[in-house]
């Protein structure tokens, strides 16, 4: 198909389509029907063009801005039925604006924000300088795209059904949880889809905490903690009637080692780290802190979902029981997460919900349960959006974590230097390492009323206490002002909003 009829495809009326259909064959209907639910109908594809292209080769073009474009992440692939075996991370990617293939080898940050559509987006007139991925992150044109993929051309259950969509649907599934267990050095059936970090620390403190946990035994987390980390643990506290206990952080947001080390005993069941603190960036010491409670017996547990987008991720280098992260955070769709157990510790834990698609036979009077992961994931995974979840890794494999660290690394270092200069502003926390957040207030200013300030410049900051109220009061404030970046941010942004923030007073 050439550019030219291509592009006049945005001409197309969708009125028109009847008549057209009696020019293809049954195999281009299907796809004139795909256009017609992408189009809306104020796109208009001029119909005389239509008997000149053939409608078989519509599954290697995507709408870019309105106009189809050659879509190289499909260059292998004749038709849309090829795609499910489309391999995320041996793509190439075209920007969104100017179709131009980007070469990962240079980490240009301008290049690669044209993958993501909303970092075009104005907001009160400003280009938006988003810094609120602590909160979330914003999604690559390749993951949005992986979602609509799914929909238009596999969408049906998986393992449940011997018909062509549920194989390749089911096909699409194993292939995202083998590619996330690579992604992290973890093993496929390490793999534990849930809907995010919160859900993942349910999990498991459902799971292996209920299992593991007696009365006045101890769980202990940080000063650090997301409220995902301490309510699931408190709760599980509670009903075993253990001890939830706290391993406290000095002024500075580190966590002070020595006082942890004399707290782990035998009595020590659980303990449960934040990897990297939502709330001041304090990148945790886990592996020793790791190592030490190991040596008293103890199941690990990181809540990854502040590491996850910044630094590469070796579960084995780490040495835990339990890594769990939520997909948003990592570029990757709402309602995706994963739990990575070891796989010995999973073979011998309980359920955690019961239904369909978990067990191997059901009886009223016996029930037995399928093998782990899958025993752990009742119900219909978000499939759809778990498609997404594989493409974002396919996305930051191409970028390469440690690209993608040293960019971070740098543009942190540089809003630092900048911001500690500025009189009126106070830094919380010091931490020897820092990821990804600076935390701060303004003398004499209302958090919210900074963070409106921003947002008036189209930048998006977080304000209030991060959902880690503990970590917050431990220095005398109840919220801070939250400026979390990620790899697509960029010099000019880190200027545009120490300038904002020099004169809000
Ligand atoms: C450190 C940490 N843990 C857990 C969570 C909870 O993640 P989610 O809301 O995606 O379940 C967050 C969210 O901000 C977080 O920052």
């Amino acid at each position: 198909m050439s550019k030219k009829i291509t592009n006049n495809m945005h001409n197309y009326n969708s009125n028109n389509l009847l008549e057209s259909q009696n020019y293809c064959s049954e195999r281009d209907k299907r796809n004139i029907d795909r256009l017609s639910t992408m189009h809306s109908n104020e796109r208009k594809i001029n119909m005389n063009e239509f008997g000149n292209f053939d409608m078989h080769e519509l599954g290697n073009y995507r709408e870019v801005s309105g106009i189809y474009e050659e879509c190289s992440e499909f260059e292998n692939h004749k038709t849309m039925d090829d795609i499910s075996s489309f391999d995320y991370n041996n793509a190439n990617y075209i920007t969104g604006d100017n179709s131009q293939i980007i070469n990962r080898d240079l980490f240009d940050v301008h290049q690669i924000r044209q993958d993501f559509p909303i970092l075009s987006r104005l907001i009160n007139g400003k280009p938006l300088i988003w810094l609120d991925n602590g909160a979330t992150s914003q999604k690559p044109k390749v993951v949005i795209d992986a979602i609509s993929n799914y929909y238009s051309q596999y969408n049906s259950n998986v393992h449940r059904g011997v018909h062509t969509l549920s194989q390749e649907a089911s096909e699409l599934f194993d292939k995202a949880r083998r590619e996330v267990a690579s992604f992290i050095n973890g093993s496929e059936k390490e793999i534990i889809f849930v809907k995010g970090a919160t859900e993942g620390l349910n999990l498991l403190a459902n799971t292996i905490g209920m299992q593991k946990v007696n009365a006045g035994d101890d769980i202990l987390i940080t000063q650090l903690e997301h409220h995902s980390n301490i309510l699931p643990w408190r709760k599980l506290a509670q009903e075993k009637n253990a001890n939830l206990k706290i391993i406290p952080i000095d002024s500075n947001g580190d966590i002070v080692m020595d006082v942890y080390s004399n707290m782990l005993s035998e009595k020590t069941k659980i303990v449960s780290l934040a990897h990297i603190a939502n709330s001041l960036g304090t990148l945790v010491p886990v592996e020793s802190m790791i190592q030490q409670a190991k040596m008293h017996g103890a199941i690990t547990i990181l809540d990854g979902a502040q590491s996850i987008p910044h630094i590469k991720i070796d579960v084995q280098e780490l040495g835990c029981d339990f890594f769990v992260f939520s997909g948003h955070k990592m570029f990757a769709p709402t309602g995706t997460g994963v739990v990575f157990g070891r796989e010995d510790l999973l073979k011998n834990s309980i359920p955690y919900q019961v239904g369909g698609g978990m067990i191997h036979d059901v009886k009223y009077e016996q029930v037995k349960y399928a093998e782990s992961p899958y025993v752990y994931e009742a119900g219909t995974a978000n499939l759809a959006d778990i498609e997404g979840l594989r493409a974002a890794i396919g996305y930051l494999n191409k970028l390469d974590m440690n690209n993608v660290e040293n960019h971070e690394h740098d543009i942190v270092q540089y809003a630092y230097e900048q911001m500690k200069n500025l009189d009126h502003v106070k830094i919380i926390g010091n931490p020897v390492n820092r990821v990804g957040v600076l935390s701060f207030i303004v003398n004499g200013i209302d958090n919210n009323e900074v963070g409106k300030k921003l947002d008036e410049e189209g930048i998006a900051v977080r304000t209030g206490h991060h959902c880690a109220q503990p970590s917050i009061r431990s220095f005398g404030i109840e919220g801070t002002v939250r400026a979390s970046f990620a790899f697509y941010n960029t010099h000019d942004e880190v200027d545009k909003f120490i300038d904002v923030l020099r004169k809000i007073r």
